[in-house]
């Protein structure tokens, strides 16, 4: 496919494609100008990884632009024809490429000037490493001043909504003005960790309102440790049963068994809620106005899930994350993650394949405008307004995607193994271990800190406080 864009009077236009990476090794070498009948040629010669070209081409410092974008190369070459431009003597074009390889952005500028048929080349300016995608605009393509539809899809209960957007038009609100969200379904699971499998974080997930509140038009999640130890029985009534444990013998209760020592209750009682079947949508910029709970070992969710739940991949986009540790070291986080699932003796657990971009120097502290731009080729991640990530979208996300909120704790693999970690990933006794962290010996430590009881040592977390809740104002959606 070749398309040929006639832009008017403005500057280089840069288009946003691909993810910072490292170890760059190619270098986009001299353009070449060939005069053809009529007009003339610019053109790089192929090299594997390249995936697409842009030609900007200046003539005289004058508008109009030339803006060619090249999808295939022809001949081995990535050429773009300007068929009807004849060049003059004297003339001096001025050319700006762009190469989307899959090691980054290159770019290059050249200059050609036309004297007496030959052709003079000089470089204005050529890059040896791949542009950083965030400081890339996008495209003006409609700098006619025609405003494009949006890319936006959405699906109200399930179904297909009909209603074209306009960029930016408000597609999704929840100001949290009452406590029935309507809007939302509140999960009530246990997740089967209690039996040993290591998907899933160190909660319970119940429906009620004691992890859960909505008032002063703010939703509080407050995680709690639950009193629950290894003999209790536990069942949650009108518990349903969370896609993909079709491998795990999912319960809704829990009850000690002698074949499996290593069994405990979920050690956190927590809330979660979705708009899954309610409100999805596929490409849009969501904006959650929160604070991130935080407490030893917590974590939020704030993310997107594919409506279409697939067993073996996990793949959620993630709005705004930090663990406690993520906190402590002036972190936030966000972006895709994707889970592999990975079949261990007839159960699944999940591994991450990727990491999620990271921004520095962020204060945990009070509210802030978590946001995620999600179109069909960019993603961007903001923090009050400070962009701190953005990856390629190759239509990995194609689908509809639900809202989901609420508090995790503890888990296989959101915090990395460390002395003070009172368990160890992947480990059967990780839910005990985490149990015992805050209670016991260990009740209301203030600091991390070992302890012994009955002769064993434990290692202790501290107590969480009032900034464990994870407090939420306010979650809109637009169309981009
Ligand atoms: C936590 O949830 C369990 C069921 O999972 C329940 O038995 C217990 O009472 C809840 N609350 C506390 C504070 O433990
Ligand atoms: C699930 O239950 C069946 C039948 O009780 C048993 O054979 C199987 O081992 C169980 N699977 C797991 C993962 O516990
Ligand atoms: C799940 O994802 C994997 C990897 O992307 C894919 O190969 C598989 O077909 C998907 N399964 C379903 C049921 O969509
Ligand atoms: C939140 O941040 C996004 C991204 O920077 C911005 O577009 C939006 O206007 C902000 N919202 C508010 C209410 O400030």
């Amino acid at each position: 496919m070749k398309m040929r864009l006639w832009l008017r009077c403005i500057s280089f236009v840069l288009l946003c494609c691909y993810g910072i990476q490292i170890g760059f090794a190619y270098k986009i070498p001299p353009v070449q100008l060939e005069l053809k009948e009529e007009g003339f040629l610019v053109s790089i010669p192929h090299e594997d990884g390249i995936t697409m070209a842009i030609y900007n081409i200046e003539i005289n410092e004058q508008c109009p632009l030339l803006l060619d974008l090249i999808t295939k190369p022809m001949n081995n070459r990535w050429t773009t024809k300007q068929v009807a431009r004849k060049l003059q003597n004297n003339a001096k074009v001025k050319i700006n490429l762009l190469i989307m390889h899959k090691e980054g952005i290159y770019s290059r500028t050249d200059s050609a000037t036309l004297l007496n048929k030959n052709i003079i080349l000089e470089t204005i300016k050529e890059a040896d490493k791949p542009m950083d995608p965030c400081i890339a605009a996008k495209p003006q393509l409609n700098a006619d001043g025609v405003i494009k539809n949006s890319e936006t899809k959405v699906f109200i209960d399930q179904k297909p909504s009909r209603r074209i957007f306009k960029p930016n038009e408000l597609i999704f609100e929840e100001l949290f003005k009452s406590p029935e969200l309507p809007n939302w379904n509140r999960g009530n699971y246990l997740h089967s960790n209690a039996i040993g499998d290591r998907s899933e974080d160190f909660t319970a997930v119940r429906d009620d309102n004691s992890c859960m509140t909505v008032r002063g038009e703010t939703l509080l999640i407050t995680p709690v440790i639950s009193k629950a130890g290894n003999k209790a029985f536990i069942e949650l009534n009108n518990c349903k049963q969370p896609v993909c444990y079709e491998n795990n013998n999912f319960t809704c209760a829990y009850v000690q068994q002698s074949k499996m020592p290593f069994a405990f209750p979920p050690p956190v009682n927590t809330s979660r809620i979705d708009t899954n079947g309610k409100f999805s949508f596929t490409y849009g910029r969501i904006e959650i106005y929160a604070t991130l709970p935080y407490g030893d070992w917590l974590f939020p969710y704030m993310m997107l899930v594919p409506d279409n739940f697939n067993c073996t991949t996990r793949k959620q986009l993630r709005i705004a994350f930090a663990t406690s540790v993520d906190i402590e070291n002036n972190r936030i986080r966000g972006g895709p993650v994707i889970l592999n699932g990975r079949p261990n003796n007839g159960k699944v657990y999940f591994v991450p394949t990727n990491h999620m971009a990271t921004g520095m120097n962020f204060n945990a502290n009070g509210y802030h405008n978590f946001t995620l731009v999600w179109t069909s080729t960019e993603i961007h991640m903001f923090a009050d307004n400070k962009k701190y990530g953005c990856y390629i979208n190759n239509d990995e996300y194609a689908e509809p995607y639900h809202i989901v909120l609420g508090v995790g704790a503890g888990g296989h693999f959101e915090f990395e193994d460390s002395r003070t970690k009172p368990w160890k990933n992947t480990l059967n006794g990780a839910f005990a271990l985490f149990h015992r962290s805050f209670t016991g010996c260990c009740k209301n430590a203030i600091v991390k800190k070992e302890c012994f009881q009955l002769k064993k040592k434990r290692t202790c977390s501290r107590e969480w406080g009032s900034q464990a809740a994870m407090a939420v104002k306010y979650v809109r959606v637009y169309a981009v």
